[in-house]
């Protein structure tokens, strides 16, 4: 198992002033911030990082989402990364996260679901790369 994963705390939650609780829960569930970047992405940039929903219905509406106003990528360590991080996210649509989920606590719909984490040790690289240049990433050793 993989010991990165990606995450981004969503425009709705940077809005809705979320970004320092949330921050907060992945310090407090033992990650290690490699990196992390407050930013805007552009459409084109939304675009390229969901280009695998690119034939789903809501990929316009999700790249217009992604890149209506700031959202916080991090780069995240820890043993297990993908499905640990999965895990305190809870599931992609807030009505099904468990309790005590980021979901659950600050997320409003399935669209608008306050973050995103990788699903795979291999999206995770992929994904990490697409913000993160290797010079950007801290090393922990
Ligand atoms: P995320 O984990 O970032 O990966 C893809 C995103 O697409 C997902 O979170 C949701 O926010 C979004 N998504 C998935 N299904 C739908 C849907 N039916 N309508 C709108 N957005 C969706």
């Amino acid at each position: 198992m993989g010991t990165r994963t990606f995450a981004i705390i969503k425009p709705d939650a940077v809005k809705n002033g979320h970004t320092g609780k949330i921050y907060d829960r992945i310090l407090q569930s033992d990650f290690k911030i490699l990196g992390a970047k407050l930013m805007r992405m552009t459409k084109a940039q939304a675009e390229g990082f969901y280009a695998v929903h690119k034939e789903r219905p809501f990929y316009e509406e999700l790249t217009t989402f992604m890149s209506s106003g700031q959202s916080m990528v991090l780069a995240l360590e820890k043993e297990n990364a993908v499905a640990a991080w999965r895990e305190t996210i809870g599931a992609t649509n807030p009505a099904d996260a468990d309790v005590g989920s980021i979901r659950k606590d600050f997320a409003t719909s399935l669209g608008e679901n306050a973050v995103h984490g990788s699903d795979s040790d291999e999206n995770a690289i992929i994904e990490i790369s697409f913000f993160f240049s290797d010079a950007e990433l801290i090393a922990n050793r």
